[in-house]
């Protein structure tokens, strides 16, 4: 069904019940944030002011994008800026009636550079349990292996988060894609799933159909990160069609590093009428101009989506979340409550 005015398309948007099911941590760093950090740590940054940032969020693809987002992350040092960028996205999402969140974090962005990987994930971890407490919103972490590093690296990775394995749901795979095919980190994916953890990777942004087979076959994921070059291969897309495979679809990322080069030409309209489990999600929201509902509300004003695709959207980022069963069947009917409701 159409919406009778784009004011009601917003609002429908706005209150229905969503997860977010990509999103890197590091990637909510907002300029005035990253001024914050660097004066309370006394860091040094090439930007005299939060629009002067802002105005060098012009990207031409994924690398440019990289090399921006591994120096902001430098102004992240102690467990309380980690806490305070996790607690900020979190009221931020709240906003936009997000009730999960399942959040990817770089570990080796901070080893890497002499912060502790127990300081990153004590800080996250801490504001994960006060934004359930807090502000009634669950989620989980999953920690992400740098593609552009060794597969070494991640397993060292790996063997550092031995104590947190009881609060790390999953591991994922995202940085620089092409060069660096999912079966680099064959090993490293093979223990983190021997270990018990979930499996998910970025697979497809630029990265051609092979590499989603990769991620599919090798890694043996459990969720597909973007994969909108599976459109490409028609096999590919029996594939994940027939298992349901969720994908972790962001538009506004893909608009800001030219995936796309107009949201009008977006696949998300074409993956939901191929019978994909597609979700929105906003990948790193500070960057790329908006939060969940921003990328709900531009795909479906570029996309002309309806009623029943925003449903499909929301109820598809449950389906494909690592809640349980039971978590899963109750946010669904949340969303026909919300559905019957707003009809009503
Ligand atoms: N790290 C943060 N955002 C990313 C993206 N969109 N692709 C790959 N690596 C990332
Ligand atoms: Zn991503």
């Amino acid at each position: 069904m159409s919406f009778a005015s784009p004011e009601q398309r917003q609002a429908f948007i706005a209150g229905i019940p969503k997860a977010e099911l990509h999103l890197h941590i590091e990637g909510s760093l907002e300029p005035e944030m990253m001024f914050a950090l660097a004066q309370r740590n006394a860091i040094d940054i090439p930007f005299a002011s939060a629009e002067e940032v802002r105005k060098a969020y012009a990207f031409s693809n994924l690398q440019d994008f990289l090399d921006i987002y591994y120096q902001g992350m430098n102004v992240l040092r102690t467990e309380e800026d980690f806490y305070d960028l996790t607690m900020a996205y979190f009221r931020r999402i709240h906003a936009d009636n997000a009730i999960h969140a399942e959040i990817f974090f770089d570990p080796q962005g901070h080893t890497e550079r002499g912060v502790a990987f127990s300081i990153a994930i004590d800080g996250i971890l801490r504001a994960l349990d006060d934004a359930q407490s807090g502000l009634n919103i669950s989620s989980q972490l999953i920690m992400c292996f740098l593609r552009h590093l060794s597969e070494e690296d991640a397993l060292a990775t790996l063997e550092k988060a031995t104590p947190y394995l009881d609060r790390i749901a999953g591991v994922g795979l995202d940085s620089s894609e092409l060069g660096h095919p999912p079966s680099k980190f064959t090993k490293a994916f093979a223990k983190a799933k021997a270990l018990g953890l979930k499996a998910v990777a970025h697979a497809g942004e630029e990265g051609p159909p092979d590499y989603v087979w990769e991620a599919l076959d090798v890694l043996k994921i459990e969720r597909m990160d973007h994969g909108n070059r599976s459109l490409e291969d028609p096999r590919l897309v029996e594939r994940l069609r027939d298992n349901q495979m969720t994908l972790t679809v962001c538009p506004l990322s893909n608009l800001s590093l030219c995936v796309v080069n107009d949201l009008r030409d977006h696949p998300l309209k074409k993956m939901l009428d191929l019978g994909l489990r597609a979700t929105v999600n906003s990948d790193d929201p500070s960057y790329f101009g908006g939060y969940l509902n921003d990328n709900y509300e531009a795909t479906a004003s570029a996309l002309d989506l309806d009623k029943d695709d925003i449903v499909a959207l929301a109820k598809n980022s449950f389906r494909g979340s690592f809640l349980d069963e039971e978590a899963i069947s109750r946010s669904l009917r949340d969303i026909d409550d919300y559905v019957a409701r707003f009809d009503g």
